[in-house]
């Protein structure tokens, strides 16, 4: 099969692939549970990534599902091998990564209950874009649940005339760090050479300087710069889909599927508008979006779109909402604010605000719906009366729900219905997790079991996390870290002037590595320790 398929662009300059939470399967299954569906068992689902470079997304999922089945395939036979050589290190049985191309995938296959293709609809020639959509619709088991992304309309017509003269000035360059420098430089020239009475025009290109400005160079290179890059209408997308016998679920980021980014008049419009499909394609309009992430499923699944409170009972929640004050009320009714790096709320009602709390400490690990009633109850002290009044724990319980399916609305709280394991307390001897040790050594971005995907640039951190395989105590960490940082390894710890005596350098790196550890753990790296 591999000397079949043709070489791939992809690997001369492999693209910097990582984690998208957004594709998991267990996100899949909630959006499809949030919409009255039915999704395939996640425990033993059997999963296909189209297009999926170096199998980045792929094992985290493969090691966190054991049971399931994964299949990734790609025509980057360069990446394809790297993600091999990574199944094979990390022993994973139930992942087959295979060079093999789009085209010529399907003849012999199973279903699948969910398949992914993420960045590779818009960006592959129209027989491959076709087949995609045919192995969706002849490949995805009855329930099943694909995820496509794919550049829009009408944000990539302002793009465009960007990308075309990205495109025509380096069309003669065929060193790829080059091509990238001097796109750029173009666009530099472009935006500072515009005259002033051209306003529209010089503040579209400086938009779009700022947005290719804060891209890693090979994304701008297989992205803006790829001699294929075809957005497509909403409306095209779905008609194309149900051509397939495919219909449109939702979008796999749900925050973009409300209206909260619109003013009241124009939610207003949009709800008098009965056909889903328009509302959709009139809020892109109104949003100039550029780019989604659809979720089809069979023409014939029962969606039900009424969403209610009651949904959320079957989800874990989870959310980094903190409280602004150290020592909120959460007893009475009385506002606190809560914050995420982009969004202020108040909330009042103590329940609610309890279990925002609770979240909040528990984070990234999500807590089943009872835990989080039951726990918010206690911490609100409302249980005493919600155990005597079944009215009034009924109306708990919608308080409860309400706050999550605003929350997830909002995007300040995730909902699933299944979550990877990792320790949030790694312990006496913490162990990294096995797919961010290889990637850390390699001095590569680490995709987390969460699919986040985390850099370890700062030496402290990068070596103490190597450090953590699960033999040495925290003790013994700290007299590592305390040994390299006296030798001078690493300078940036010590403070200015004399060096401090041992006993407060070591108090010094001790509480350096109660913060590291820390932190690792709330990125999900630290994974349970069976032998201590
Ligand atoms: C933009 S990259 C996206 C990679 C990965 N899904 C991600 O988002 O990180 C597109 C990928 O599709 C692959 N690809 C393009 N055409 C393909 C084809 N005909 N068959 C299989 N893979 C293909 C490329 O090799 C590349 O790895």
């Amino acid at each position: 099969m591999t000397d079949a398929v043709q070489p791939s662009e992809y690997d001369q300059v492999p693209y910097p692939c990582g984690g998208q939470e957004q594709t998991h399967p267990a996100h899949l299954a909630t959006m499809a549970a949030l919409f009255g569906l039915t999704p395939p068992p996640l425990a033993t689902c059997r999963v296909l990534e189209l297009g999926c470079g170096n199998g980045s997304n792929l094992i985290p999922m493969a090691r966190a599902l054991p049971q399931a089945t994964f299949v990734g395939i790609d025509l980057s036979e360069r990446q394809i091998r790297v993600g091999q050589s990574e199944v094979s290190a990390l022993q994973i049985q139930n992942l087959d990564l295979r060079h093999q191309n789009i085209l010529d995938f399907g003849k012999a296959e199973q279903p699948f209950d969910y398949i992914i293709a993420h960045g590779v609809y818009s960006w592959v020639p129209d027989p491959v874009r076709k087949r995609l959509l045919e192995i969706c619709s002849r490949l995805l088991s009855s329930d099943g649940i694909a995820y496509l992304s794919y550049n829009t309309y009408p944000g990539w017509h302002l793009r465009n005339p960007i990308r075309d003269m990205m495109r025509f000035h380096t069309q003669h360059i065929a060193d790829s760090k080059r091509r990238v420098a001097q796109a750029m430089a173009m666009v530099n020239f472009v935006a500072s050479s515009i005259p002033s009475h051209l306003q529209v025009h010089r503040k579209n290109v400086e938009t779009e300087l700022t947005r290719l400005r804060e891209l890693p160079a090979d994304y701008l290179l297989h992205d803006d710069l790829a001699e294929i890059n075809q957005p497509f209408y909403f409306h095209e997308f779905v008609t194309d889909a149900a051509a397939h016998g495919l219909q449109f679920l939702a979008e796999a980021d749900f925050r973009a599927m409300q209206d909260s980014r619109l003013s009241a008049e124009s939610r207003a419009m949009l709800r008098q508008l009965d056909d889903l499909h328009i509302m959709e394609q009139y809020r892109d309009f109104i949003l100039n979006a550029a780019f989604r992430q659809t979720l089809l499923c069979h023409h014939d699944q029962p969606i039900d779109r009424r969403l209610h409170p009651a949904l959320m009972e079957q989800f874990l929640a989870s959310s980094p909402l903190r409280c602004k004050s150290a020592t909120p009320n959460l007893t009475e009714s009385v506002e606190e604010e809560f914050e995420t790096n982009a969004i202020t709320l108040s909330l009042s009602e103590p329940l609610v605000k309890a279990a925002v709390v609770i979240m909040k400490e528990h984070h990234p690990q999500a807590l089943p719906f009872e835990v989080l009633f039951e726990a918010a109850l206690v911490r609100s002290q409302t249980k005493q009366r919600a155990l005597s009044d079944p009215r009034y724990l009924q109306d708990q319980r919608r308080e409860l729900g309400e706050l999550l399916l605003a929350g997830y609305g909002a995007g300040v709280l995730k909902l699933q219905l299944f979550q990877p394991t990792f320790c949030l307390v790694p312990g006496e001897y913490p162990q990294l997790d096995g797919f961010a040790r290889l990637r850390i050594e390699a001095n590569q971005e680490a995709t987390t079991p969460l699919l986040d995907n985390i850099r370890f640039d700062e030496p402290f951190g990068r070596q103490l996390a190597l450090l953590c395989n699960g033999r040495r105590s925290r003790s013994e960490l700290v007299t590592e870290m305390t040994e390299r940082v006296a030798r001078g390894e690493l300078p940036k710890e010590l403070p200015e002037g004399p060096i401090p005596d041992p006993e407060t350098l070591r108090n010094m790196v001790a509480e350096r590595v109660t913060e590291c550890l820390d932190r690792i753990a709330r990125y999900a790296l630290f994974v349970p320790n069976e032998k201590h």
